[in-house]
């Protein structure tokens, strides 16, 4: 019963002599070695305070407990049904075009967004001056495609094709940023401006040494100290580009500030830090965590979202988090999900109507534990036609040793 012996209990609860089995906090690349050891003095629940941490959860059996604290598998089922009510009621935008016709002109765009972004972070490593034109000339076309079916490039932008982390996750991270202000706003204006933020975010970790950029594991303190300047090596290159758009240079400067103050450069709060800066530090985490890295699988879309969610209290804007959540849906396409039947499916597309009942491409018997012949189901139809199943719960494809977007048919 792991789920039952882990409490979660906020910073002011913890005392020497507890275990902290996760340290609940927001971003990937903390500067402690390891997330689960023995708290043995007050000095280190200082550190914590310092670095932003305000809930954790322990392990009541390797250290000692909190009474009345709630359990991670009470929190998590408290979490999920917040999240439901946020997925209530429809999407502000309808698709123009079905996701499977956009997918392949989606794939051309972002082949070619592929090649500038790949040859300007080559050219960046190297020192020469940042060219950003052949990016901005392409982001009307990444938008248009955004604007006839937000979900096509984002999917897409998750099939990891390299094991270039910086590379793939700026690339997804802008297109991902497109999508969320389009589905937010549920206009056009300003979409290139945020895909061209997302995708030059990070430029400045072309500065930083490749062996603490691409180390595999956790930074030690140092390491970490080193990692943060990449912001200020982004301001540096990006200051010698004439005429960039106000949101993208936020997006790149921005994305490590958190709600609360605790982020960094500069410890903005609030609304001083601007919306393009408080929803790119969302979509920096979420892509963050649902990446694969050579050291970690990357998290189940869901299981990400929740952890976006509950940061939200302290790290996020929780008004921009509760329109991520409606962005992406809580079955995004590609997830693998259980359905009621003991099928296995991937989700092939949204119903906008009601995200907690998508269309998906059922493929494997669970009862039977065998291949069956694909077979698409709309959740959102009743029995006899076309639907009659229900989605039990995600299912981390990892585990299952199955890539579900090889499913997808794309
Ligand atoms: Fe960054
Ligand atoms: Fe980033």
């Amino acid at each position: 019963m792991k789920k039952h012996r882990i409490k979660k209990i906020q910073l002011s609860q913890l005392r020497t002599g507890m275990y902290i089995h996760d340290l609940n906090c927001g971003w990937t690349d903390h500067p402690f070695l390891s997330s689960r050891f023995l708290v043995a003095s007050q000095a280190q629940i200082e550190q914590l305070r310092a670095h932003g941490i305000v809930e954790l959860y322990i392990d009541t059996q390797k250290g000692l407990s909190v009474v009345d604290a709630p359990s991670q598998a009470e929190v998590a089922r408290e979490l999920d049904e917040q999240i439901e009510v946020i997925l209530q009621g429809s999407l502000p935008v309808q698709p123009r075009t079905d996701l499977h016709s956009e997918l392949p002109r989606a794939a051309r765009l972002l082949d070619q967004a592929n090649k500038i972004v790949s040859q300007m972070l080559q050219d960046a490593r190297l020192g020469k001056p940042l060219h950003l034109a052949p990016l901005q000339e392409l982001m009307p076309q990444l938008a248009g495609s955004v604007l006839r079916n937000a979900t096509a490039l984002s999917v897409l932008s998750k099939i990891k094709h390299r094991d270039d982390y910086t590379f793939c996750h700026s690339v997804s991270s802008g297109v991902l940023l497109m999508a969320f202000e389009y589905i937010r706003k549920g206009s056009y204006g300003g979409l290139e401006e945020y895909g061209l933020g997302g995708m030059i975010h990070d430029i400045g970790k072309m500065h930083i040494p490749p062996e603490i950029l691409n180390k595999p594991g956790k930074l030690t303190p140092a390491e970490f100290e080193v990692m943060k300047r990449h912001v200020d090596y982004s301001g540096d290159m990006l200051a010698t580009c004439p005429d960039l758009p106000v949101v993208a240079v936020d997006i790149a400067m921005q994305h490590h500030e958190r709600f609360d103050g605790t982020g960094y450069p500069y410890g903005l709060a609030g609304t001083a830090i601007s919306e393009a800066g408080r929803a790119s530090a969302i979509v920096d985490v979420y892509d963050a965590l649902t990446s694969e890295r050579c050291y970690h699988k990357g998290m189940p879309a869901p299981a990400a979202l929740r952890k976006i969610y509950e940061w939200s209290r302290h790290h996020f804007d929780p008004d921009l988090v509760r329109s991520f959540i409606k962005c992406i849906g809580i079955y995004p396409v590609g997830t693998l999900v259980s359905l009621e039947s003991g099928k296995l499916g991937v989700v092939i597309d949204q119903n906008e109507s009601d995200l907690t009942r998508p269309v998906v491409r059922a493929f494997f018997s669970s009862r039977r534990q065998c291949y069956i012949p694909p077979e698409v189901i709309d959740l959102s139809r009743s029995l006899g036609f076309g639907g009659g199943d229900r989605i039990l719960r995600n299912e981390d494809a990892s585990q299952w040793g199955m890539d579900p977007m090889r499913f997808l048919q794309i």
